[in-house]
């Protein structure tokens, strides 16, 4: 047997992707803070990563006037303030101070970075594409850097000191068990 899905939810098929909280600022510098799952890298060098957005997010014509966006990545700790960063506009209400979230300053770029997050990708806008109900915005990543301790020796997340927000879609999270799996490579 075979669950077939409808047309409009054949994203669901994609998930668990990890989930970002996108901070962004208009011209005064107020900042603001989106959801994402859906992003990706998309080259290594020269350092650059897409985000898809909807037009109509509060964020979409911040990022597009000032050029900056910082990506943070969430942890499962904070999975009740990132849905409320995800279901709540900046049009609305003020998301640093509804959720608690820490704004600290970020090294190159004007918007804040989340202090509760695992780590912070400091980006200026590179490219827009349209893309169906979505927009590919293109960021090149100007700075990347994770809290202390969450990363292995290799540089990769330790899955007992890190556990990042997966979001399998609708309102609904998982996270990553505290092993890790290195199969051994093919001989020959
Ligand atoms: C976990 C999660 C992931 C989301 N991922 C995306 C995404 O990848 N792209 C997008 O445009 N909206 C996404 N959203 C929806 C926006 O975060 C939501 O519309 C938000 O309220 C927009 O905030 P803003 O109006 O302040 O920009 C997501 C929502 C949640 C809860």
């Amino acid at each position: 047997m075979t669950d077939f899905v409808s047309a409009t939810s054949f994203h669901y098929l994609l998930h668990p992707h990890t989930t970002l909280l996108v901070t962004c600022c208009d011209d005064a510098g107020r900042a603001n803070i989106i959801a994402i799952a859906w992003l990706t890298p998309v080259s290594i060098n020269p350092p650059l990563l897409a985000l898809m957005i909807r037009p109509d997010r509060y964020s979409y014509p911040l990022i597009r006037a000032t050029r900056e966006f910082v990506v943070n990545v969430a942890s499962r700790e904070i999975a009740a303030q990132t849905l409320f960063c995800g279901r709540r506009s900046g049009r609305d209400v003020d998301k640093f101070a509804a959720t608690g979230l820490t704004a600290q300053p970020a090294r190159l770029v004007r918007p804040p970075i989340i202090a509760e997050c695992l780590a912070h990708l400091e980006c200026r806008v590179a490219q827009d594409i349209e893309a169906g109900d979505h927009h590919i915005v293109i960021g090149a990543v100007v700075a990347a850097y994770a809290r202390a301790g969450v990363l292995d020796a290799e540089g990769l997340y330790d899955p007992r000191r890190a556990q990042p927000l997966l979001h399998l879609g609708r309102n609904r999270f998982t996270t990553t068990r505290a092993d890790s799996i290195e199969p051994a490579l093919p001989r020959g």
